[in-house]
């Protein structure tokens, strides 16, 4: 009998309905159960077959738990160990480098240090910050966002510098990335699972979080040509990630899709938040990679090294990176979702409209998830009293690109 786990936070509609899903099949073969544990010994048996991890970012004991049952031999959905390493700027970086459009990105020094880090601690850090010079690179307005984390906490819209300096002040330890802000005409979010199985789903991010309204109804909201890429796009992205369980969201600007968030290992499932038939098919897709992965003749660990943890087993979709499908067994997999809900005919014939509005009032919203504390006026001073924050610069209007076209930071790949 193989036993599959799930590891959960506060979330309700999707574990359970992963397990009915996977114990449904399992038919007593197979069961899946959520997890209990409590003190790990080092000695810890091997009890689980495969787990699916929902919350180890968040609770440290569950992630160290996680990587001494991988050393055991227990599949963890996602890798607990590339899952530590990562962090949105290197994947930024790395999607670039691998032909998805990005926004232009500044990795920015942290604003504050854990105690005992001093001054004398940050030699190495320049100062002052060439604030107008990375303003002048990514352009205003722009999104400061950290470089790690999710559910769209401590995201901001800046409009000017002291808005940054502001906004910059109140980040605390947080490592932050300052973020060209695409002026986005249509907006997907899409689960990717197996590095195989991909649904891109329309999305309207100026409706509330998890509000159930952000799903969109429109099975033509992209054209197929910005299908095929942003299929290719996302397995490109999450077979170099090595994640299994994610999203990639793409906010697109002028037929441009541009990847701004793939950092998501326990991506929102929940059906009231992505509606039953998102819901429906993310439960389906992952019940069928787990019944594939415990399929998989499982290798006897021999080798006791950093990079088998990473890499644990090759299949067939880590083989090559490179390895995208045709476009026609491309097309046959990815999926335009059908009704999420019954949405209002004006909305869904407005769809367009509504989103090329939708930059200015995420921006809105994401505004009011950090509120700064000083006004813009006030910001110099502030932002002179860091370590990292520099001199107002001599022209402090910068000099916005919001206007003129924009240009991907890297090409598509040429295949
Ligand atoms: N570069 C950007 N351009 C336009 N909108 C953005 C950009 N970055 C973030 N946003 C908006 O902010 C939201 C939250 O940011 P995101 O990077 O997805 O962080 P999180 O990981 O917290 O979801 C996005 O869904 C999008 O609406
Ligand atoms: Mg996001």
């Amino acid at each position: 009998m193989k036993r599959v786990g799930i590891l959960v936070g506060r979330e309700l509609t999707f574990p359970e309905a992963l397990i009915k899903s996977i114990n449904e099949r399992g038919n007593g073969e197979t069961i899946a159960e959520f997890v209990k544990v409590g003190g790990v010994r080092l000695d810890e048996p091997h009890r689980y077959d495969l787990i699916i991890d929902r919350i180890s970012h968040e609770v440290p004991f569950y992630r160290g738990f996680l990587k001494r049952a991988a050393l055991e031999g227990t599949i963890v959905v996602n890798n607990p160990f590339w899952w530590s390493a990562d962090d949105k700027f290197f994947n930024y970086a790395l999607a670039a480098k691998l032909g998805v459009a990005i926004p232009r990105t500044v990795l920015l020094p942290q604003k504050a240090y854990i105690e005992g880090v001093t001054n004398e601690s940050l030699r190495n850090l320049e100062f002052p910050l060439q604030w107008q010079a990375i303003v002048d690179y990514v352009g205003l307005p722009a999104m400061l966002k950290p470089f790690n984390g999710g559910g769209w906490k401590n995201v901001s819209r800046v409009n000017s510098l002291e808005e940054l300096w502001s906004v910059y002040d109140q980040t605390g330890r947080l490592c932050m990335t300052l973020q060209e802000m695409i002026q986005f005409d249509h907006f997907v979010r899409c689960y990717c699972i197996g590095q195989e199985e991909v649904l891109i789903m329309p999305y309207d991010p100026t409706k509330v979080y998890l509000s159930g309204e952000q799903y969109v109804n429109d099975p033509n909201y992209l054209s197929a040509e910005l299908t095929e890429r942003i299929t290719k796009d996302i397995l490109t992205i999450c077979r170099a990630l090595g994640y299994d369980i994610n999203t990639v969201e793409f906010a697109i600007c002028d037929g441009v899709p541009y990847a701004i968030d793939f950092m998501n290992p326990a991506p929102d499932a929940d059906l009231h938040s992505v509606g039953e038939y998102n819901h429906n098919w993310v439960t389906k897709a992952v019940t069928d990679f787990v019944f594939k992965k415990l399929a998989e003749p499982q290798e006897t660990r021999t080798r006791y090294r950093w990079d088998a943890l990473l890499n644990p087993e090759p299949t067939s979709a880590m083989q090559s990176l490179t390895a995208v499908a045709s476009a026609a067994e491309q097309a046959a997999r990815t999926i335009v979702p059908k009704p999420v809900r019954e949405i209002p005919s004006e909305i869904a014939a407005g769809v367009t409209a509504f989103v090329s509005e939708a930059a200015d009032v995420v921006s809105d919203i994401i505004n009011s998830v950090v509120q700064p504390e000083s006004q813009p006026q006030n910001a110099k001073q502030s932002a002179k009293s860091t370590r990292t924050s520099s001199e107002a610069p001599r022209n402090p209007t910068p000099k916005s690109n919001s206007s003129r076209k924009r240009k991907p930071t890297s090409e598509p790949p040429k295949m």
